[in-house]
């Protein structure tokens, strides 16, 4: 399908484009369970970052559900285009020289493999953030547990559908325990001790 396609190279490279921000653009993937505080976290982090002059975008899973994905289902195949697509909106980020802050369920080792390999080493950090079922059960802000426990919701992440925690991932956050300030402390402190920021003036 893609044979008689050309690829055309950008005059402005993406060095330029981290140049005029100031910084380098990376992916920060943010996996876990639905209501372990992906969100909640992802939003504060992007303030703190916008507060530091940071260039950065959200993408957030029901968000994007409801816009670009919103012909996708939660069945294995769909959640897998999900990442996909969504995982090549975010290098198009990065190569306009953006921090991504991407909040996925992202229940699946190999589609979150997948996103990694897009872009180069350095330029994809997974979040992992965990929490168990019981407090998920226990907080359950969109009363989804309760209705997928019920049966009335097929698929659902934890419940009847599996989640394959990160094996190795750059930074663990424990929701059961952590506010989600101290969250965005431990990611921030991340990204000035590994290079990801300039060091504050
Ligand atoms: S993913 O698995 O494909 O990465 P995504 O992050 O886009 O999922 O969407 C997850 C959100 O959709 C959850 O936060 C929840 O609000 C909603 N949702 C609705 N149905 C399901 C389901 N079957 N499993 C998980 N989340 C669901």
């Amino acid at each position: 399908m893609t044979s008689n396609l050309f690829w055309h190279r950008q005059d402005v490279p993406k060095k330029a484009r981290q140049l005029l921000h100031g910084h380098k653009s990376f992916i920060i993937w943010f996996t876990g369970l639905s209501g372990s505080g992906k969100s909640t976290i992802a939003n504060r982090l992007d303030r703190a970052l916008y507060r530091e002059s940071v260039s950065t975008y959200l993408l957030d899973g029901d968000n994007i559900r409801i816009g670009l994905n919103k012909d996708l289902s939660f069945q294995q195949k769909d959640r897998e285009e999900n990442i996909r697509r969504v995982g090549e909106v975010a290098r198009l980020f990065v190569d306009a020289g953006i921090v991504v802050l991407a909040t996925f369920v992202s229940p699946y080792l190999k589609d979150r493999e997948f996103v990694r390999n897009l872009v180069k080493e350095s330029e994809f950090l997974e979040v992992y953030v965990k929490c168990n079922l019981e407090t998920l059960k226990s907080r359950d802000p969109k009363g989804l547990y309760k209705r997928a426990l019920k049966g009335e919701i097929k698929n659902f992440t934890g419940i009847s559908d599996p989640y394959e925690p990160p094996v190795d991932p750059e930074i663990t956050v424990d929701t059961n325990v952590m506010s989600p300030n101290a969250c965005v402390k431990q990611i921030m402190k991340y990204l000035y001790r590994n290079g990801y920021l300039p060091k504050p003036k």
